[in-house]
């Protein structure tokens, strides 16, 4: 997070999220909870914006993936500042559309619409449909004729390249189950053709996530081009190429793509096809926001390992435990003293709730905090509450304020839809 720095705060080292010492908000609000910088989403937001200009692109949709954080308050931000919804259910268009944003900007992709979720996107004013298999496209085509709307048709392609990402986040190679074989595509836009309630808009793509390198995207949109000049050569005149998302963040030294160099390949892509574009990222925007802020319970040595047992666990952060993803961890305060190292664990029944694997720091007192970095994306929207573990609550910080934006749930809430 750019705007996070240690300042002197009563004579001790604290950390500071924008100007608002995080220590403060913990004793307000407990522990454990996600913090998100407001002016680091706005400026993510907007290095896209200015990636576009610089490249003199005028017509193009960013549409956040809602799926890497959900929060109605963030979204809502974004929508302010203009950006579509890239959503993969009915849950998520209901959320956009309360938010604030406007349904002609919400793109519904995803692998597995129900007839229920595409009438309710339909009947919400959803237009633009991410289709992944020929199945959904007669599903899709029905469902509009029945409530008398035209569906804007871009076909989701799985161009068989490998991202280069963990195995666990690549959607674009052969045999996952994102998207509709190459080969098929051309058979497939003739059969949507000839569909009444279909209307041939774009094609779309997204090779998968966390991806830091320009070359795999140029391999990508390679054969996006190509097969986009393919179906406009036997006739069908393509308006819209969505790009997906993918651009990856800094967890741990990780290289990161520049914006202008991704939007101008993104330029290069599109010459004299004369379509639109849309792109979906949802880590770059919100993942290095946010903080997930906890707090030592006790220090456990075992004759193998030294443990921080904090309060946040796997439940309230799934990356470490789901693809062995790593988190910058921070103390709140920053000490001088003699040095260990430790995995900081849970308190959740599973042997994977480990949020952080050896780490030297300064050996730490029972009730210190300690941020885990780049939490934004895919953390809380992640969460969930096993352990009959409250889900966490959400801050948010703007400049030297914060307000809360999710709130800390009571365990009477959590019984709500419960029928003993
Ligand atoms: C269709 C689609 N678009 C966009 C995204 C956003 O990806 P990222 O958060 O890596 O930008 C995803 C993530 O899985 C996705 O499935």
């Amino acid at each position: 997070m750019k705007y996070l720095s240690y300042r002197n705060l009563h004579n001790k080292n604290e950390l500071f999220v924008e100007n608002v010492a995080i220590s403060e908000i913990a004793k307000q609000v407990g522990t454990p909870f996600y913090c998100y910088s407001r002016l680091t989403l706005f400026e993510n937001y907007q290095n896209f914006v200015e990636a576009f200009e610089k490249n003199k692109i005028t017509d193009y949709k960013i549409c956040y993936a809602i799926k890497a954080n959900y929060n109605l308050h963030l979204v809502k931000i974004l929508a302010g500042l203009g950006a579509g919804i890239d959503a993969v259910s009915a849950g998520e268009i209901h959320r956009a559309i309360k938010a604030g944003v406007n349904p002609k900007k919400i793109v519904f992709a995803g692998v597995g619409k129900t007839r229920e979720d595409l009438t309710f996107a339909l009947q919400n004013g959803v237009e633009e449909f991410s289709v992944e298999s020929v199945e959904e496209m007669f599903l899709l085509n029905e469902v509009a004729t029945n409530l008398h709307k035209i569906a804007k048709f871009s076909l989701r392609v799985n161009p068989d390249v490998d991202a280069k990402t963990h195995h666990k986040i690549s959607t674009g190679r052969k045999g996952d189950k994102f998207g509709v074989d190459i080969d098929f595509v051309e058979e497939i836009y003739t059969l949507a053709s000839k569909l009444p309630a279909l209307e041939i808009f774009g094609i779309s793509m997204h090779i998968g996530s966390q991806i830091t390198s320009l070359e795999p995207f140029k391999l990508a949109f390679a054969k996006l081009r190509q097969i986009c000049k393919n179906l406009n050569s036997l006739g069908f005149k393509i308006k819209n190429l969505d790009f997906g998302g993918g651009v990856g963040i800094n967890y741990q030294n990780d290289k990161t793509i520049n914006f202008y160099e991704y939007i101008e390949l993104i330029k290069e892509t599109i010459q004299d096809l004369n379509v639109k574009i849309t792109i979906a990222p949802g880590r770059a925007i919100v993942g290095n926001t946010g903080l997930l802020i906890t707090k030592t319970i006790y220090l456990k040595e075992t004759p193998r390992k030294n443990f921080v047992i904090i309060d946040g666990a796997i439940n309230d952060l799934m990356r470490p435990g789901l693809y062995g993803s790593y988190h910058e961890v921070l103390p709140i305060e920053k000490k001088i003293g003699p040095k260990a190292t430790f995995d900081f664990a849970g308190p959740v029944c599973e042997t994977t709730d480990i949020l952080a694997v050896n780490r030297e720091i300064v050996i730490p007192n029972v009730n210190d905090l300690f941020a885990f970095c780049s939490a934004g994306a895919y953390g809380s929207s992640m969460s969930n509450e096993y352990n009959c573990r409250p889900l966490v609550p959400e801050v948010l910080v703007d400049d030297n304020k914060f307000e809360i934006i999710r709130r800390r749930p009571t365990f009477d809430d959590m019984l709500h839809l419960e029928i003993l």
